[in-house]
């Protein structure tokens, strides 16, 4: 067996027992490969973890970058209160359509703002406060989500971010990727800010090896 089938053993062990058999989450999956949009959805196991880490903040409204159908923010659309609120943002009007459907299908669509457009375009004119922001678009960009982040959220906020691993290929200063370039901006960036405090979890699983950063802001 390979590391990768015994991570996707493992992932499956954990995610039978701890996470409840979802149909609206799995029919959101199915509208997602119907209509063509790329399988790179966080995993279920992950989405229950975006969704208890708001939920321990107690967060009204989160503020996400990176939409895709939608998967990520029905679960974090579940962890705010009934008049709390989750801005996305998504370049692909696709894409957002997608979503669209899924969180009402999902009976969050009354929660969920898509902001449609380049996100460095859009969220200039976004209002804060947030109380978590979960930065998962494309990666060259995420020094200045980042700076976004910090500008919209309050004191104390949650600041996730996506796929800061990438099958270990962060380490390589050659690597020509523009999600890796932008990655390794990313980290020095957020090395050399004393407005958060961050750390890395590295992750395997169904969607391979990769990580999440994890920060705070300061007060
Ligand atoms: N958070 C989603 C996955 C997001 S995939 C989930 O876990 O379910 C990344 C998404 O970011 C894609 O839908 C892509 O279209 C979007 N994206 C890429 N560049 C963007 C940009 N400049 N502005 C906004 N969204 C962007
Ligand atoms: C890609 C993007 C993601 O946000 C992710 O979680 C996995 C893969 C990608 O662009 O390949
Ligand atoms: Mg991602």
């Amino acid at each position: 067996m390979t590391a990768d089938d015994l991570w996707d053993q493992v992932d499956e062990y954990y995610t039978q027992r701890l996470l409840d058999d979802d149909e609206t989450l799995a029919a959101a999956l199915r509208a997602n490969a119907d209509a063509g949009l790329p399988p790179i959805d966080v995993t279920p196991a992950q989405g229950k973890l975006l969704h208890l880490l708001a939920r321990s903040v107690g967060a009204r409204r989160v503020l996400e970058v990176g939409t895709l159908g939608g998967y990520s923010t029905v679960w974090l659309a579940r962890a705010v209160p009934a008049d709390g609120e989750v801005v996305t943002c998504e370049v692909s009007p696709r894409h957002a359509e997608v979503a669209r459907a899924n969180l009402d299908g999902a009976g969050v669509g009354d929660r969920v703002r898509i902001v449609l457009g380049p996100a460095l375009e859009t969220l200039p004119s976004v209002e804060g406060p947030f109380d978590m922001v979960f930065v998962d678009a494309d990666k060259a960009s995420n020094t200045e989500y980042l700076e976004h982040a910090i500008r919209l959220a309050r004191p104390g906020a949650l600041v996730v971010v996506d796929n800061v691993v990438r099958e270990g290929r962060v380490v390589d200063p050659d690597d020509p990727d523009p999600a890796v370039v932008g990655t390794r901006r990313f980290a020095d960036a957020l090395a050399a800010d004393p407005r958060i405090s961050a750390t890395v979890v590295q992750t395997v699983g169904a969607k391979g090896y990769d990580g999440f950063v994890l920060g705070v802001l300061e007060s």
